[in-house]
């Protein structure tokens, strides 16, 4: 899948297979390093960086100095992921990450944040957390590269899956495919090896893990089993 928006070089996406991102939310936060090396080895796709407020959501993790950091040990594709209030305030921070997402919740003017972030040359991607509605992306969606569908509630990894949030996933598919639109669609929360292969049937192209590629022993293994083959 091609991006019209002329930079996919970064973008592993553009091959059509399945992005496998661990989420280091889920890591040892005593050995950040450590975990992209994990990551890395593993032959996951993407690191996924949530990046949490306690005001969006009740929980606090890291900020844009840790992409910094770890940009200086590695060149991944750096999957930022703004869980917060007033994400304009953070957002020109984050000149380390290839692809910013963040809430429509969160931003009244998403379609200029949208270009703001695309004018820093990074992905720009829009998230909804279960409750809000697909189609609420209806006027944004062709201004995105990446559309995160939240399949936890937004706030703490190690959720069980909601469900019904696959619903949205084929709908934004389907819209997508009705005007012949190019962006790629994650989920986050709740996947592993028993939901994986649903979120992929549903639409999904990328699938965002923490718990369950931290907790796997064999990590290569299971992103092989991820991918599904
Ligand atoms: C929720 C977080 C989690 C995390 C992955 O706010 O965004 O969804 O990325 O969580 P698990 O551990 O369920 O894969
Ligand atoms: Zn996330």
């Amino acid at each position: 899948m091609a991006f019209d928006n002329g930079s996919p070089e970064r973008y592993d996406g553009v091959m059509g297979k399945t992005i496998i991102a661990p989420s280091i939310l889920a890591a040892d936060f005593s050995d950040f390093g450590g975990a992209i090396k994990c990551i890395e080895d593993s032959g996951a796709d993407w690191v996924h960086m949530d990046v949490m407020d306690g005001q969006f959501v009740p929980n606090l993790s890291f900020g844009p100095k840790l992409a910094e950091d770890l940009r200086r040990r590695s060149s991944a594709f750096f999957d930022v992921h703004l869980m917060v209030n007033t994400p304009e305030k953070i957002i020109p921070a984050f000149t380390c990450a290839d692809a910013i997402t963040f809430h429509l919740e969160a931003a009244t003017h998403s379609h200029r944040l949208l270009y703001e972030i695309r004018g820093m040359g990074k992905k720009a991607g829009i998230s909804i957390v279960p409750s809000t509605p697909a189609m609420m992306l209806s006027e944004i969606l062709p201004h995105v590269d990446l559309v995160l569908v939240m399949t936890v509630n937004p706030g703490f990894g190690g959720q069980e899956l909601i469900r019904e949030c696959f619903k949205k996933v084929a709908y934004i598919a389907e819209e997508r495919k009705k005007r012949c639109l190019n962006f790629l669609i994650s989920v986050d929360g709740g996947i592993n090896l028993k939901t994986a292969q649903e979120a992929i049937a549903a639409g999904s192209d990328v699938l965002v893990t923490g718990t369950a590629f931290f907790n796997a022993s064999n990590k290569t293994e299971f992103i092989r089993q991820m991918r599904g083959y």
